[in-house]
């Protein structure tokens, strides 16, 4: 089965969001001292969220990546990961992790049939991450990243979201490092998401600015050329080391954009600047019929036409997406509740 959008786009990548909490409080994403939380009697049981996803991948999903805020602090992660890894219609399973929990977790998630694993890591040094973050936990993060070759994970990857004037200075030690792991490192413009309420154009580091750093040290940079959905652009170093970069803020990749994200509490959203969802929970728990479902998601499909990160480009003064006021009314405006 394949479902087009407006523009061709099939409907083949859900991102699921198993939480909106988090255990970290990185500046670009929680900058904030208190947040509005979902409630907790909306937010999905593992067999309504597995019921969704059969849904979706009846209509053509065989990707899944769980997300959260963090997804390892969901009670009992490793059952959900259980059920979804037995539905044959998935081909990736995978997760986005901030690495904390990943040490104590990694074992039960491999031996549950999780796929792959990307961690999020944006400093090797401990002192930037307490100040990035605003929590402790570097050690860990390490920890959590050295397991996963020992538990028998492959095509790791690390992600670093790069800031001008706080981590801009580590790209080729965070290439070193990922080297040694082994994992792919991909480096993420900072983006004008809903919640990263400090934003500013000064502080994107672009891409060709990336490359023109890497290319100082490493001398001559080959662009891999590949056609795919994937929002990273990946690169060869003269040693054969392979590394990607996503540069969402500059050169969106809205045009392959194959994705789709359901927060936690069962609200479906077509693109991750959309200011509205799709509420699958309220339907769902009133009983409505896999076809019911499927018939509200395709015609949504249909007829989506975002691309809101172009939008965002075409704009001639860039501020941050969403003020706070707006995102105490409605949780569901944060990226840390629609999954990065
Ligand atoms: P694979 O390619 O399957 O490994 O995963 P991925 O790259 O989709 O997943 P990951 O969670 O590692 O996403 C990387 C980063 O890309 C996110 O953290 C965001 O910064 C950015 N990103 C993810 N989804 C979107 C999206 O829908 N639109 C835009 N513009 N950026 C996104
Ligand atoms: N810009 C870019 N990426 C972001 N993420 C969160 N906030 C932002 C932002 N403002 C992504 C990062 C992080 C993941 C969980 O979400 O990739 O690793
Ligand atoms: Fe950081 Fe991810 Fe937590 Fe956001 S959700 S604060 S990016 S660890």
């Amino acid at each position: 089965m394949r479902l087009d959008d407006t523009y061709g786009r099939p409907l083949r990548n859900l991102r699921l969001s198993v939480t909106d909490r988090c255990n970290l409080r990185c500046h670009y994403c929680m900058p904030e001292e208190e947040y509005a939380w979902l409630p907790r009697a909306e937010i999905l049981h593992f067999g309504e969220m597995a019921a969704l996803v059969d849904v979706f991948i009846e209509l053509g999903v065989d990707k899944v990546r769980l997300t959260g805020g963090e997804p390892l602090l969901r009670r009992e992660l490793p059952r959900l990961v259980r059920m979804l890894a037995e539905r044959p219609g998935l081909r990736d399973l995978a997760i986005t992790t901030n690495g904390v929990l990943l040490g104590e977790q990694a074992p039960a998630l491999k031996e549950a049939g999780l796929g792959r694993v990307t961690v999020s890591l944006d400093t090797l040094r401990p002192e930037r991450f307490t100040a990035l973050t605003r929590r402790t936990g570097h050690a860990q993060v390490l920890e959590g990243i050295a397991a996963l070759p020992r538990v028998g994970f492959t095509e790791t990857k690390l992600d670093t979201v790069v800031i001008r004037g706080v981590n801009d200075d580590e790209l080729a030690d965070l290439i070193e490092f990922a080297k040694r792991v082994p994992a792919e490192l991909r480096f993420i413009e900072y983006m004008d998401v809903g919640g990263a309420t400090r934003w500013s154009m000064d502080q994107v580091v672009s891409r060709r600015e990336m490359l023109a750093v890497l290319e100082r040290r490493y001398g001559r940079i080959e662009p891999i050329v590949e056609s795919t959905s994937a929002p990273a652009d990946r690169y060869r170093l003269p040693d054969g080391a392979v590394f990607g970069i996503i540069a969402s803020t500059t050169q969106p990749f809205c045009a392959a954009c194959d994705r789709s994200r359901l927060t936690a509490d069962g609200t479906w959203y077509l693109c991750l600047y959309a200011p509205q969802g799709v509420n699958l929970r309220d339907p769902f728990r009133r009983g409505a019929t896999p076809e019911e479902l499927k018939a509200l998601i395709t015609g949504r499909w249909r007829s989506r036409a975002d691309r809101g990160a172009e939008e965002r480009l075409a704009l001639r003064e860039r501020a941050p997406l969403v003020p706070i006021a707006r995102l105490k009314q409605d949780p569901r405006l944060e990226m840390h509740t629609r999954g990065g």
